[in-house]
């Protein structure tokens, strides 16, 4: 059978790790981790999120990996293949559309603050944080996202680049661009902490982060830390299974899981560890929320030698690190357009990135205009969360441990022993057995009685 697009298939084991890696390591990062641990209460929620990754968020990844491999098409098309296959139920293609919407709409409010990351290349270039304070960085900031046409502009700009890389085909041009952006970004991210040790809050910085206090461990603290991890490895939402599906048959997807999870595990501590003794330094709230990234940082790159050459290539390569990860979600959205529609990928490309920008704008708006519009506060559900808190919300910490687990549970039981044993090259492995008991109990009753505990508390 000849496929009308085509071929889709890496060309190297190497290329298919750094493009997981560029998937995984994002604004995750370097954006949403350190905020997030901030409104946990820090150590605590670092702990837990360490153990999470390990426990339930990397044998997904395996799994994710191993299903795209198995299936070899668009998430959607790959469900419907081992649905098939093995006479499973049809509520297991709640992975493929789950992952695929979900993917869409994370991909939505991904590129505004993509955008915001471009943004603030052109402000580190232009020197505009020259002997800032916090008071300066915070002002820049607010006045920014204060601004509906600014923001867009930029959200725009991300996505163009984004839909011009996918049209375009992601093998080649992607490719080539993460093998030497990756290690450029993880250079940077470590002399930023080196920085950060000599700032005077590095002392309370480390205790914040490292100090685990039994008293924030709450279901609450779990479900972010589940919600975190899915997020930051990509699982869940399609990309990575999108990601395998072009992968060769003898790489191994267990020593590639490993390999991304650990990067981009450590990408999101040493962003903590640059972020937060500034935050400590400056008496700045380390719960500060969605804006402590583009309100810190800033305010070193405006202090140190060479700011503006460091500050800019930072945010450049923070621009980068979010576009090597928004087009894993736009790729599965457009593989599978690509497979039912008889159009070429660039315009199915460009309907998608139209689609994207549409709902993109509510997440843009939620910072100024709709900053006081709560849209769930009439179901009495999540009443304080604007437009894009909601989004963020449902997507992170309901469907993407909603979708995960479900894959658990497929790859767990549905999928025979024998056939996952094979189809991984894991035969006599020791990390198989293990594997496997994750799949089929740790990760499904680590994700159901967290959901429930957060329920009922
Ligand atoms: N892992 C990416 C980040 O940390 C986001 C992402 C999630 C990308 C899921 C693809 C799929 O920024």
């Amino acid at each position: 059978m000849t496929t009308p697009f085509a071929p889709r298939q890496w060309s190297s084991r190497f290329a298919f790790l750094m493009a997981a890696i560029g998937s995984a390591v994002g604004l995750g990062n370097i954006w949403r981790f350190p905020y997030i641990a901030g409104e946990n209460g820090g150590g605590a929620f670092i702990a837990i999120y360490g153990l999470t990754m390990l426990a339930i968020a990397l044998p997904i990844l395996v799994a994710e990996i191993l299903l795209g491999r198995m299936g070899r098409q668009s998430p959607i098309n790959t469900m419907r293949k081992l649905v098939a296959e093995n006479r499973a139920a049809r509520i297991w293609m709640v992975i493929g559309w789950g992952g695929t919407i979900g993917a869409f709409v994370v991909l939505s409010y991904y590129a505004v603050i993509g955008g915001w990351a471009l943004k603030y290349v052109e402000l580190a270039l232009t020197g505009a944080f020259a002997g800032d304070d916090h008071a300066a960085t915070l002002e820049h900031f607010q006045s920014f996202i204060a601004d509906p046409y600014a923001l867009s502009f930029w959200q725009t700009l991300f996505l163009l680049m984004t839909v011009g890389i996918v049209a375009v085909g992601v093998t080649s041009g992607i490719e080539r661009a993460v093998v030497s952006l990756m290690p450029l970004l993880f250079l940077l991210v470590v002399s930023m902490a080196i920085y950060a040790t000599t700032t005077q809050g590095f002392g309370e910085a480390m205790n914040f982060m490292f100090a685990f206090k039994i008293e924030d461990v709450k279901p609450e603290t779990i479900l972010a830390a589940i919600g975190q991890g899915f997020f930051s490895v990509s699982v869940a939402l399609g990309a990575m299974m999108t990601y395998g599906a072009y992968l060769d048959r003898d790489v191994s997807i267990g020593r590639s899981a490993v390999i991304i999870a650990v990067a981009d595990t450590g990408i999101a501590i040493l962003a903590g560890i640059a972020i937060f003794p500034l935050v400590f330094t400056y008496g700045l709230e380390p719960s500060a929320g969605p804006g402590l990234t583009f309100i810190t940082l800033p305010i070193a790159f405006g202090t140190i030698g060479g700011g503006v050459l460091i500050g800019s290539v930072f945010f450049l390569l923070l621009s980068i690190a979010a576009i090597t990860s928004a087009i894993s979600l736009l790729e599965p959205v457009v593989a599978w357009v690509e497979e039912v529609v008889p159009l070429s990928r660039r315009v199915l490309a460009a309907i998608a990135g139209v689609l994207v920008w549409v709902l993109g704008i509510g997440t843009v708006l939620s910072f100024n205009l709709w900053a006081d519009y709560f849209p769930l506060a009439p179901l009495g559900f999540l009443a304080d969360k604007t437009f894009f808190d909601a989004l963020d919300y449902v997507a992170l910490n309901i469907l993407m441990p909603t979708v995960g687990l479900m894959m658990s549970l497929f790859a767990g039981w549905v999928l025979s022993g024998e056939a996952v044993e094979e189809a991984l090259g894991a035969r006599g492995r020791r990390w198989f057995p293990l594997w496997r008991f994750s799949l089929r109990f740790v990760a499904p009753l680590g994700v159901i009685s967290i959901f429930v505990a957060n329920v009922l508390m």
